[in-house]
């Protein structure tokens, strides 16, 4: 991440001759790093404020050295609740994860690709998934709106 200052404030002026930016910005414009073997998160991480990153998983290459594993390694975030929407395209380390769909993983809970998704990933050279991913560093706390839409078998998805 980098600062970005400009001489002038753009508020300060009468108007102008351009784009919006930086107050507007469209995902598709964003390009992650890809690499030989898998990338870190924050090779994702497209916004960073006080409490909260945002990270855009956009259409990319995958790993492309001779003998990577695209899919993402199991892991528990420890420091940050993971909330994930899915966008559009194949998520390819998720079964029955579909368009539309969040998921909430709370600091600390193992979580990674289904059963079989890493041996699904080996060779492919592509993804076209559309997600964002918000990591807040204090917990969220789940409105009655949230609860009554929660998939209750959504934990038991990894046996
Ligand atoms: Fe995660």
């Amino acid at each position: 991440m980098y600062d970005m200052t400009y001489a002038n404030h753009p508020f300060d002026v009468v108007g102008w001759d351009g784009c919006e930016y930086p107050y507007k910005t469209s995902i598709h414009n964003f390009e992650p790093i890809t690499g030989r073997i898998h990338q870190p998160p924050p090779v994702h991480q497209q916004f960073d404020a006080n409490n909260f990153v945002i990270c855009s998983f956009v259409p990319r290459l995958y790993d492309y050295h001779p003998q990577s594993i695209p899919a993402p390694y199991n892991h528990s975030n420890i420091d940050s609740d993971e909330l994930l929407y899915y966008v559009d395209g194949d998520f390819m380390s998720r079964k029955h994860v579909t368009r539309g769909m969040l998921t909430l993983h709370p600091a600390g809970i193992p979580h990674g690709p289904h059963p079989g998704a890493v041996e699904k990933s080996i060779g492919q050279t592509e993804t076209k998934e559309l997600a964002v991913m918000v990591d807040t560093f204090h917990p969220l706390h789940l409105t009655e709106e949230a609860l009554a839409i929660e998939d209750a078998s959504y934990k038991n998805s990894w046996l």
